[in-house]
């Protein structure tokens, strides 16, 4: 009986251990989990789970404390869907994707202007996992027509992030999008790192990141392949850190276009620092139309140690931006002003003799644009050039190369 009962109390002391440590693992590492699979969703391959993860979605969001919405590995089909906060008692949310997500390939499906994903009204977004965001584009390239039509439709975007405070998008990867990867919207304290992205270069508008109307975004340690802009910094964006970025193939990182529409914000206090870009058709550009509707300004902006290898135009302004000739007025300059811009220690091979592109706005010149230690040889071995329009630039640096234009 003794024995029986010594037995009893060691069995309970280690199923009450085991409670505890359980109780303990639960709340000092993993937060409230609502597995999307718990909610309807599965990995087949065939089936919509828009209508699970919503479900899983709206259970984690009227939860409280960190919760996680987990994605386990799979292929999940997902028909367009928007995640949407406020998530009133949610300190932090965790989109844990550890499985591969495709979009719906029947473009009926997107209502005008929706995007694939969209995450909105939300603070503390962590999305994680090392899972995996297929766009399936290859089908809609054919049906984008902004290559030429200025006014075009657009299709949808991969990812938008849209008026979100304090997100952490770390550890993912994009490929395929039917549009641009990820847009980053009216979000301040954005952090994005470890993303993979990867599309073909001939695709259309497959930008990497595009920011708009943020503030406080840091985009760094990450490698994007694709077919047009790797980083694009649009309207309204402020103090912006772009750091360790490996681009290529793809347009470069690019500030703009700017504008295209009335009202648009101001862009400053931006930083592009320790990327390599190769084998695009842009290095660094800042690029505005003609005939902006509106005044608005971009200053403040420092690219530094850049590493380039076989870019058409490695540094590139452009104020007469006017792709295909889509413009109603070509003759209007841009009411865009530039200035207090840098470019310090940026090295390698330009595709083109002309390394270095100024082409400001006759109405309002290019102010203080510094160019420090610049080294750029043209691939074919004759010396690069450099061209000057309406800009008031300031050449340093030994062993200058381009020469200073006049
Ligand atoms: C984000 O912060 C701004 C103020 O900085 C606030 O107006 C807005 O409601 C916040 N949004 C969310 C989703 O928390
Ligand atoms: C850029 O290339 C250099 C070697 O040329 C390498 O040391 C560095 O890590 C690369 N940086 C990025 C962001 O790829
Ligand atoms: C320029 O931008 C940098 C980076 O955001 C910032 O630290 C600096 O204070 C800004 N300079 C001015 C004059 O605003
Ligand atoms: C750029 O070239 C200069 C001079 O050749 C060299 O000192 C510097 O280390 C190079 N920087 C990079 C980022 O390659």
């Amino acid at each position: 009986m003794w024995q029986g009962s010594g037995k009893f109390l060691i069995q309970l002391a280690s199923v009450l251990l085991c409670a505890f440590e359980v109780t303990t693992r639960r709340l000092v590492v993993s937060p409230t989990t609502f597995d999307v699979r718990s909610y309807g969703a599965s990995a087949d391959g065939v089936t919509d789970n828009s209508h699970a993860f919503l479900r899983a979605w709206n259970a984690a969001c009227s939860s409280s404390g960190d919760v996680e919405l987990l994605i386990p590995p799979g292929t999940y089909i997902l028909n367009p869907v928007k995640f949407k906060g406020p998530c009133s008692n949610v300190n932090t949310l965790t989109f844990y994707l550890e499985g591969e997500l495709k979009a719906s390939n029947d473009l009926r499906l997107y209502g005008k202007g929706d995007d694939w994903i969209e995450f909105g009204h939300v603070k503390g977004l962590r999305v994680t996992g090392g899972g995996t965001f297929d766009g399936q584009g290859s089908a809609a390239w054919a049906y984008n027509q902004c290559p030429t039509k200025k006014y075009c439709h657009i299709l949808p975007i991969s990812v938008k992030f849209m008026r979100l405070n304090d997100t952490i998008f770390y550890g993912i990867k994009s490929v395929n999008p039917k549009f641009f990867h990820i847009a980053v919207l009216q979000c301040q304290n954005f952090e994005a790192s470890q993303i993979y992205m990867e599309a073909p270069e001939d695709s259309p508008n497959t930008d990497g990141i595009h920011i708009t109307r943020s503030s406080g975004v840091s985009i760094h340690d990450s490698i994007i392949s694709t077919g047009d802009d790797c980083v694009s910094i649009g309207q309204g964006s402020t103090d912006v850190f772009i750091s360790g970025i490996k681009c290529g193939p793809g347009h470069g990182i690019s500030i703009g276009s700017l504008g295209k529409y009335p009202n648009e914000g101001d862009v400053r206090d931006l930083v592009i620092r320790d990327c390599n870009i190769s084998n695009t058709m842009n290095g660094l550009r800042i690029k505005t139309w003609q005939n902006s509707p509106s005044s608005s300004s971009a200053t403040n902006i420092t690219f530094e140690n850049i590493q380039m290898s076989n870019v058409r135009h490695p540094i590139i302004i452009d104020q007469t931006y006017c792709p295909n000739n889509l413009c109603d007025d070509d003759k209007v300059p841009s009411r865009v002003s530039i200035s207090d811009v840098h470019f310090k220690v940026i090295n390698g091979t330009s595709a083109s003799p002309v390394a270095v592109t100024l082409n400001c706005s006759p109405e309002i010149p290019c102010q203080n644009i510094n160019l420090e230690n610049i080294l750029l040889n043209y691939v074919r071995g004759e010396p690069s050039t450099a061209f000057c329009a309406f800009a008031s630039a300031r050449f340093s640096g030994p062993n200058m190369l381009p020469l200073p234009c006049n």
